[in-house]
């Protein structure tokens, strides 16, 4: 081997970025779609967070004026749980958004930023005890829902964890059906809670612009009764149902005022009442 074939490889080693402030290192990369990814990266030791909750995350940029390395960052929904020892993201990739256009090109190795304050209200906490819980996603915002169903407190509090989710694509429902899989076969889970875990999970994928077994919207098909009689469940009702939702900002204010028909109210962490609501993503 010459010298400089020893410098190229050594190059080649190297983390991609500069040191960075609060770096974590990416662990593992998964492309679901031509607009969908999810990573995982190493967890600060000292990231306490609860399930739900969502931190700034992002990549150093060049200060077009100054000319000067400054981090960009975005809210981003932590979808592992809080025990787990790194921490799992999914997200889209918006072609000529500022740092997911760069962020889908992430690499085992590679660095991103990660400020460890995490916040939120998709969290048990901002709920009051009851008996059926309700996990309303579409798009991307079942990430924060990814997090809670790994959780043994969701089965621990609640008889029933029903979780539906909306995309317009089949393949878009992909990250979270393997993840429903890999729930129901979870050991751990099963060992803590009771082998009867998986049965209290339901999910009920639908799809909007592609032919799939359930087709159309969540809030179309709670309206026509349709969803209940598929689970054989009553319609929601303050007594025995909470809610989660996290969706675009037309689908949390179509379900917001539809709970509220339903007699539920929102609650919040220092005042839990029977649903809480985030938005995946600020339009
Ligand atoms: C509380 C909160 C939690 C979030 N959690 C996540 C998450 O877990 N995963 C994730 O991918 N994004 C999440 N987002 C959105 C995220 O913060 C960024 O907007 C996203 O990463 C795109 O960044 P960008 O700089 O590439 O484009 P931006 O300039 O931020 O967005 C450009 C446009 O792309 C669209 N867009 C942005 N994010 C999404 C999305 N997630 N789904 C569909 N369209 C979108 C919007 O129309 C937006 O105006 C969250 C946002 C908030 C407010
Ligand atoms: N997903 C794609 O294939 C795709 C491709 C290119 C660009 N984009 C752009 O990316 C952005 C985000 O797209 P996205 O698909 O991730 O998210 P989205 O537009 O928020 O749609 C996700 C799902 O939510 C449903 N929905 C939207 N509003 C609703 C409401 N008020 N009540 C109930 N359900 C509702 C949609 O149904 P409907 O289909 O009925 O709206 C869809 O099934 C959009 O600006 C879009 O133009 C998306």
């Amino acid at each position: 081997m010459n010298e400089m074939t020893a410098v190229t490889q050594a190059t080649a080693k190297a983390p991609k970025t500069l040191a960075i402030p609060d770096a974590q290192t990416v662990t593992e990369v998964k492309h679901w779609t031509d607009r969908l990814f999810s990573f995982r990266v190493t967890r600060p030791a000292s990231l306490r967070f609860r399930s739900g909750e969502f931190v700034m995350i992002g990549l150093m940029q060049t200060d077009e004026k100054t000319g000067r390395e400054k981090p960009l960052l975005r809210a981003y929904s932590i979808a592992s749980p809080s025990w787990d020892d790194e921490l799992e993201f999914y997200s889209i990739k918006v072609q000529d958004g500022p740092l997911t256009s760069r962020l889908q090109h992430i690499e085992v190795g590679d660095e991103i930023i990660l400020r460890p304050k995490p916040v939120g209200t998709l969290v048990h906490d901002a709920l009051l005890p009851g008996k059926r819980l309700w996990l309303f996603a579409t798009g991307t915002g079942f990430a924060p829902f990814a997090s809670l169903l790994r959780d043994p407190q969701t089965y621990e509090d609640y008889d029933e964890v029903i979780v539906t989710h909306t995309c317009r694509e089949v393949g878009e429902l992909q990250y979270g059906a393997e993840l429903i899989d890999s729930i129901r076969k979870d050991e751990m889970l099963a060992e803590l809670i009771g082998e009867d875990f998986a049965d209290k999970l339901r999910y009920y994928p639908t799809t909007t612009r592609e032919e799939s077994p359930k087709m159309g919207r969540i809030t179309d098909l709670m309206r026509s009764g349709e969803v209940f009689s598929d689970l054989g469940v009553a319609p929601l009702a303050p007594e025995t149902d909470r809610a989660m939702v996290c969706g675009n900002l037309a689908f949390n204010l179509e379900i917001k005022e539809m709970l509220e028909d339903y007699g539920l109210r929102e609650g919040a962490n220092s005042d839990p009442k029977e649903y809480v609501v985030e938005k995946a993503f600020l339009d």
